[in-house]
């Protein structure tokens, strides 16, 4: 199993689901799910300050979550929600909302579980969040957790929501990154940062290339690649999102 946490705009997405696929692996997005808890409360008409009836709702949730690196797809309810959950309403609650402690406590059981099933039954699992490291699963053989600039952050985050057709612009995803790091990295309930045993990896200059050499290396120096031959790869290719 492999941890790999970070702000938002570091690549960890990209990377945790070519990582997957290298190591035959099932992969679990733990901030979609995260954001499909958001798209709920916000269909409901919840008031999202109110912390005790977001936190109760949490449980009703009827939610889906894929964990193939290929096609990780997203239900509420049976409706695919994946690319609702990424616009701009769900992306400005969803930090407000993962700051819930009963939130907190619903969702990572379930990842606990999920892990322990794709241990268990696949190949391994890759799983990408904010506290999977220190809070989720610090028994992890490998956690890595990526940085990068917020200015570079931005401009990806930037790019993503222009390639996705969403309304955007450097300033405002800057605004958005830097606002959703506050909220992430100074909420109670297991905020965001890095295990004290985490490799952190700086992606600012580097390629997404670059950045799954490295973290591919790192997973066979701690045993999880088997006997799987290293791969080449075009250095400088490949771009981070
Ligand atoms: O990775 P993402 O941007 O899709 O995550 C959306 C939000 O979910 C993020 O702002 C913080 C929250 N989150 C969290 O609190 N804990 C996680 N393990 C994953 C995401």
């Amino acid at each position: 199993m492999v941890a790999l946490d970070g702000p938002s705009g570091t690549g960890k997405t990209t990377v945790a689901r070519k990582l997957a696929g290298r190591l035959s692996a099932r992969y679990l997005d733990t901030g979609a799910m995260y954001r499909v808890v958001t798209l709920a409360v916000l269909r409901s008409g919840i008031d999202l300050a109110d912390e005790h009836a977001v936190g109760n709702f949490a449980h009703e949730v009827d939610f889906a979550l894929g964990t193939d690196p290929e096609s990780p797809d997203v239900r509420l309810g049976g409706e695919d929600v994946a690319a609702e959950i990424r616009g701009p309403e769900v992306t400005k609650a969803v930090s407000p909302v993962s700051a819930v402690a009963q939130v907190r406590e619903v969702l990572v059981a379930r990842q606990r579980r999920m892990i322990a099933d794709a241990v268990a039954r696949d190949g391994g699992i890759v799983v990408e969040g904010r506290d999977i490291g220190t809070t989720v699963a610090p028994d992890a053989p490998l956690k890595v957790y990526l940085t990068a600039s917020a200015e570079v952050r931005a401009a990806r985050r930037n790019n993503q929501d222009a390639a996705a057709g969403r309304e955007s612009s450097v300033e405002s995803a800057r605004e958005s990154v830097e606002r959703r790091d506050r909220i992430d990295s100074t909420r109670a309930a297991s905020p965001l940062r890095a295990a004290g045993d985490s490799v952190q990896v700086d992606t600012s200059e580097l390629s997404l290339d670059q950045v799954l050499v490295a973290v591919t290396e790192l997973a066979r120096s701690r045993g999880l690649l088997g006997d799987c031959p290293a791969e080449p790869v075009a250095a400088g290719a490949g771009v981070l999102s």
